[in-house]
């Protein structure tokens, strides 16, 4: 594939920017811009975003070694080198399923080793603890916290992934829900997607997953004349924003229960919001499809998640374990699966790269 670069050709992956220490790592695909030289007065919060998934990710490595050792996985290894199957056996809690999952991302995370002769497990006691230093002045505690609220799940997962302590699903827990995206974390990743997409008064734009808190916070931006159409599957997270929206004499905006993978687009946006969604898609092609489809000619699509897991500085697995708490969580996805699935979908466009939890894409035709 050729970008054009400020102008300039040049081959897909030839051109990284090579900013200063400490400033965002901005790639740029067939986009002429200038923001590779200027920073953007809006990658200040993607760079706020990405500390605070790295810093995460050092707590949840804490964690994830503390239940472990806490529900007697690591001694029952110690003492017995046991393989997999017998581990599952020896620890007395019923989802072994469960089980398998952590010691499978030990093993992955290195914390334990599974010995390729017999497939007995060992512990790794060459395991280091790599430290990341994020800019701790950056960091937004409510984000740390409500994960504090997902790894604490662990012990009734142990029992059942149908526990009625395990209270992530969107549509029966919707006050929980409503909790969790009305976070700090939450609100920069909407002001970025605004700033980034320039919304204002009259603009039309489609949001997908919208929960309960961003309808209120878009179509404020875009009232009186504009339209601001959210979607999502959970009823009760729609009827909490519906609320909301009454209460603010908002009129501008029509939001819809129904699952995006099963629409299909008739109206056309300017912009089209996909935040912390997309790892839910159960087929991302056809999610990137109908949100391209719903886009008017030179409309952007911005996707913002907590990383891509091309990017990341972390480790994924470790998110993917608490994420799989709920049922709806499928996976993260990778900048270039992206970039790969809208280009074999034919469409033309360019994209930014923002941080390592954004991605701006336009469509051109
Ligand atoms: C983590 S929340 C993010 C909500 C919102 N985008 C925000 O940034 O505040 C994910 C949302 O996606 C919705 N969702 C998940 N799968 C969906 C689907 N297939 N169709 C529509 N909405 C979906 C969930 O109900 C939930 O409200």
């Amino acid at each position: 594939m050729i970008l054009l670069i400020n102008g300039e050709i040049m081959d897909r992956f030839d051109y990284t920017s090579d900013l200063e220490d400490g400033k965002m790592n901005t790639e740029v695909g067939y986009y002429n811009d200038i923001s590779i030289i200027e920073e953007e007065e809006y990658m200040k919060k993607f760079r706020c975003m990405d500390y605070a998934v790295e810093y995460l990710n050092n707590e949840l490595l804490g964690t994830f070694f503390r239940q472990g050792l806490k529900f007697g996985i690591y001694k029952i290894i110690d003492l017995h080198m046991p393989t997999k199957e017998n581990l599952l056996s020896m620890v007395e809690y019923p989802n072994k399923d469960f089980i398998l999952k952590y010691v499978n991302t030990a093993i992955s995370l290195g914390l334990i080793r599974e010995n390729y002769d017999d497939n007995t497990l060992e512990l790794n006691n060459e395991f280091k603890y790599s430290s990341i230093h994020p800019k701790y002045q950056d960091l937004m505690d409510d984000y740390i916290a409500q994960y504090d609220f997902r790894t604490s799940l662990f012990q009734y997962a142990l029992i059942g992934y149908n526990h009625p302590e395990i209270l992530l699903n969107f549509k029966k827990d919707a006050d929980i829900w409503d909790m969790l995206l009305n976070t700090e974390f939450m609100d920069i990743t909407r002001s970025a997607a605004s700033e980034v997409l320039e919304i204002k008064k009259g603009d039309y734009i489609l949001d997908v997953g919208c929960g309960s808190r961003s309808p209120l916070y878009f179509s404020s931006k875009i009232a009186p004349n504009g339209q601001y159409t959210g979607v999502d599957i959970s009823k009760k997270l729609i009827t909490m924003a519906e609320n909301r929206l009454e209460r603010n004499g908002i009129e501008c905006a029509k939001l819809k229960t129904l699952d995006f993978g099963e629409t299909i687009p008739k109206t056309k946006y300017d912009s089209v919001i996909c935040t912390h969604t997309l790892s839910y898609a159960k087929s991302p092609r056809l999610f990137l499809r109908k949100m391209m489809d719903s886009l008017k000619k030179n409309g952007k699509l911005i996707i913002i998640e907590e990383f891509f897991k091309d990017s990341a500085n972390v480790n994924v697995e470790l998110f993917e374990f608490y994420q799989s708490l709920n049922k709806y969580f499928i996976g993260y996805l990778s900048r270039s699966e992206v970039i790969d699935t809208l280009e074999l979908l034919g469409y033309g466009f360019k994209y930014k790269f923002l941080g390592n939890c954004g991605l701006l894409i336009e469509k051109i035709n």
